[in-house]
C-alpha cells in the first residue's frame, strides 16, 4: 500500500522554493518537493463538505451544515435541490440509494429507495406479440415508470438520522423552483440535446422549452412553479403530500394517460428498505458499499478481491499491464452480474460467494498476464451498447464524522421525459433496468436473466454504487458516480487510484478511465489515455475503443490534515464546497 497524498499546496511549495534558489543542495531538495507535487489540487476544508454535480445544490448543503445540520440534513437538502437545479437526474420522481455512516454509533446503513415495479407488472410487459422486446415501452411510455422512491427515502433518512424538519430542508429547493434558476451551459445543452424525447410530452415541453418552442439559452431564467407547489405539499404533509392526495392523483393520471398500469395503491404501498451494506477488505481498508438490488457494491468488492492478487502499485497507474488486469477482472464481474444479480427480496443473490476471497482467487488464476480472454469464452453474447449516463451522485461529510454517499436517478436523462400534468415532476423510466427478455440488452447494453425479470412490486437491478471506504473504522473516502453500467468501474478506479496509486482525490478524479462490461467485448477508454498504452493493450488482444468521458464522481477524502474534496471535471457546473 502506498501512502496517500491528500494535498500539497502549490503556493506553499513556491514560497518555500524562492529563498532557496541560490543554494544548490537545497535546490536539489526542492526539486524533490516539486517532483512530488500533485498534478491537480482538491478543495480543502476543516469542518464539513458537500460534493455534488451542481453548484447551487452544493451551496445549499453547505449552508445547512453551517446552520448546525448534520450530514443527513445536508444530503436531503441537496437531493431536493438537485430535483430543481439538475432536473435530468436530480429528482423526486425517481429513486436511488443512500449510504449513511453515523459516527456516534459507528454504524453504516444502506437505505434502498429504488423504484418498485407497479403491482400489476408482469414478465412479458415489454414484449410484442412475436415475443420481441419493444424499447419504447420500457423507455418512453407509461409502462416505463417505476413507483418513485426518492421522497420516501429522503423522509426516512431525515426522520431517523437527521435533526431538521422536512420544511427546513426543502425550503431552498422550493425557493429556487419558485423564483427560478439561471440556466447554465450544462442545462441548456442537455435540454437542447434531448428535445425529441422531452417535447413529445406537451406538459414537459411547456416547462423545459420556451412558449414558441425554442430552447433556453445560457443565463435565461428557468422557473418551475408547479414543482415548487409539489415540494411545498411534501414540506407541509410529509410523504402523504406525495404518495397520497393531490400529487398522487396527478401522477397516476399522467402514467395511465401514457399507457401505464401504476395505481394509487402502488404509490401508497411504496416501501423504503434499510439494508446491511456489503463489506470487503482491500489492502487494509474496509470498503462499504450498496448491496442488491444494486449490483455495484457486490462487483466492486468482487473486482477489488481479484485485483488484490496482483501488485497493482508496482505495475503502475494506467499502464497497459494494470489496465489489462482490470479489464479481465471487469469481464468476469459483469458476466456474473448478468446471471446472479437481482432484487434480493425476490431472488437469492449469492452475495457471500461473489464477494469471497476464494472466488476471487479462482478468477485471478484464469487471468493470463499477457493475453486477453475473449468475452465469448467467458460467456457468449451479442450486444449493442446505448449511450446514456444520467444519474447523479453526491457526497457529504460533517464535523461530527458522519458521512452520506448518495446516488439517485430517473434512469435516462430526464427519465421517460414525461412530466405529470400540474406537478412539475419528471417521471423515471427505471423499468428499463429490468431485463425485458433474457439476452436482450437494456439501455446500457447490459443483459440479464430470471434474476432480473420484471415482476410486480420488484425493484429493477441497478449499477448505482454509493461507497464509503473506511480506515481504522472511520470514513476515509466517500465516493460514487453516475454513468449507467460504467458506475461500477468508475467507482472502482477512484478507490484504486487512491489506495494503490497514492493519488490525491483530485488526481484520482481527473485520471483517464477505462471500462469493460464483458459484453460487448471491447475495452472502452477515455481519449486522455495515451496512445502508447492503447497500442500495448491492442498487442494483448484487446479491442480498444476510445469514447467520450465516463462518469461524474463526487468524492470526499477525510484525513488528519483536513477534508479534501473533488468534483469530477468531466461535467461543468459540478462543485465540491467546504467550510
Ligand atoms: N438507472 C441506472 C442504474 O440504476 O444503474
Amino acid at each position: 500500500m502506498r501512502p496517500t497524498r491528500p494535498f500539497r499546496p502549490l503556493i506553499l511549495a513556491i514560497a518555500m522554493a524562492l529563498p532557496l534558489l541560490s543554494s544548490p543542495s537545497l535546490l536539489a531538495e526542492e526539486s524533490s518537493i516539486f517532483s512530488q507535487m500533485a498534478t491537480a489540487q482538491p478543495v480543502w476544508a476543516k469542518h464539513g463538505m458537500v460534493a455534488s454535480q451542481e453548484t447551487l445544490a452544493s451551496r445549499t448543503g453547505v449552508e445547512i451544515l453551517k446552520q448546525g445540520g448534520n450530514a443527513v440534513d445536508a444530503a436531503v437538502a441537496v437531493a431536493f435541490s438537485l430535483a430543481v437545479t439538475l432536473p435530468r437526474a436530480g429528482n423526486i420522481g425517481g429513486g436511488g440509494f443512500m449510504l449513511v455512516h453515523i459516527a456516534k454509533e459507528n454504524k453504516t446503513i444502506a437505505i434502498d429507495y429504488r423504484e418498485m415495479a407497479p403491482s400489476k407488472a408482469k414478465k412479458d410487459i415489454f414484449l410484442d406479440e412475436n415475443g420481441d422486446a419493444v424499447e419504447k415501452l420500457s423507455r418512453e411510455h407509461g409502462l416505463a415508470v417505476g413507483v418513485p422512491g426518492t421522497v420516501m427515502g429522503m423522509s426516512l433518512a431525515l426522520e431517523k438520522y437527521g435533526t431538521m424538519t422536512l420544511a427546513q430542508v426543502t425550503a431552498p429547493a422550493i425557493k429556487m423552483a419558485q423564483e427560478g434558476i439561471s440556466v447554465t451551459p450544462d442545462l441548456a445543452q442537455s435540454l437542447a440535446g434531448l428535445k425529441r424525447r422531452m417535447s413529445q410530452w406537451p406538459t414537459t415541453a411547456a416547462i423545459f422549452y420556451k412558449a414558441d418552442g425554442s430552447d433556453f439559452q445560457v443565463d435565461d431564467i428557468l422557473k418551475q412553479p408547479e414543482l415548487a407547489h409539489s415540494l411545498s405539499l411534501i414540506a407541509e404533509k410529509g410523504t402523504k403530500g406525495f404518495y397520497e392526495g393531490e400529487t398522487a392523483t396527478k401522477l397516476i393520471n399522467a402514467v395511465k394517460d401514457a399507457g401505464g398500469i401504476m395505481t394509487l395503491d402502488d404509490l401508497k404501498n411504496y416501501k423504503v428498505v434499510e439494508r446491511e451494506p456489503v463489506r470487503g477488505e482491500y489492502r487494509g481498508y474496509e470498503v462499504v458499499s450498496m448491496p442488491p438490488p444494486s449490483s455495484g457494491g457486490v462487483h466492486i468488492i468482487e473486482m477489488l478481491n481479484v485485483l488484490q492478487q496482483f501488485p497493482i502499485d508496482k505495475l503502475g497507474h494506467n499502464t497497459a499491464q494494470t489496465i489489462h488486469l482490470m479489464a479481465e477482472t471487469m469481464k468476469h464481474a459483469y458476466s456474473d452480474r448478468s446471471e446472479y444479480l437481482g432484487d434480493p427480496d425476490f431472488y437469492k443473490v449469492p452475495v457471500k460467494a461473489l464477494t469471497s476471497k476464494d472466488y476471487a482467487q479462482k478468477i485471478a488464476s484464469q487471468i493470463a498476464m499477457n493475453k486477453t480472454t475473449p468475452s465469448a469464452e467467458i460467456k457468449p453474447g451479442k450486444l449493442a451498447p446505448y449511450e446514456s449516463d444520467q444519474t447523479t451522485h453526491f457526497s457529504v461529510v460533517d464535523k461530527w464524522g458522519n458521512a452520506v454517499s448518495n446516488t439517485y436517478t430517473l434512469n435516462f436523462s430526464y427519465g421517460s421525459g414525461l412530466v405529470a400534468k400540474g406537478t412539475g415532476i419528471l417521471l423515471n423510466n427505471e423499468m428499463d433496468d429490468f431485463s425485458a427478455k433474457p439476452g436482450v440488452p437494456n439501455g446500457y447494453g447490459l443483459v440479464g436473466g430470471d434474476a432480473n425479470a420484471v415482476e410486480g412490486n420488484k425493484r429493477p437491478l441497478s449499477s448505482m454504487s454509493p461507497t464509503i471506504v473506511m480506515k481504522d473504522g472511520k470514513p476515509f473516502l466517500v465516493t460514487g458516480s453516475p454513468g449507467g453500467s460504467r458506475i461500477i468501474t468508475t467507482t472502482l478506479q477512484i478507490i484504486m487510484n487512491v489506495i494503490d496509486h497514492g493519488l490525491n482525490i483530485a488526481e484520482a478524479s481527473n485520471a483517464a478511465r477505462v471500462h469493460h462490461q464483458w459484453l460487448p467485448d471491447e475495452l472502452r477508454v477515455e481519449s486522455s489515455l495515451n496512445r502508447d498504452t492503447i497500442s500495448l493493450l491492442e498487442a494483448k488482444g484487446h479491442k480498444v475503443k476510445v469514447q467520450s468521458a465516463m462518469g461524474s464522481t463526487q468524492s470526499i477524502m477525510v484525513t488528519e490534515q483536513g477534508i479534501f474534496g473533488a468534483s469530477d471535471p468531466r461535467h461543468s457546473g459540478s462543485e465540491a464546497i467546504g467550510y
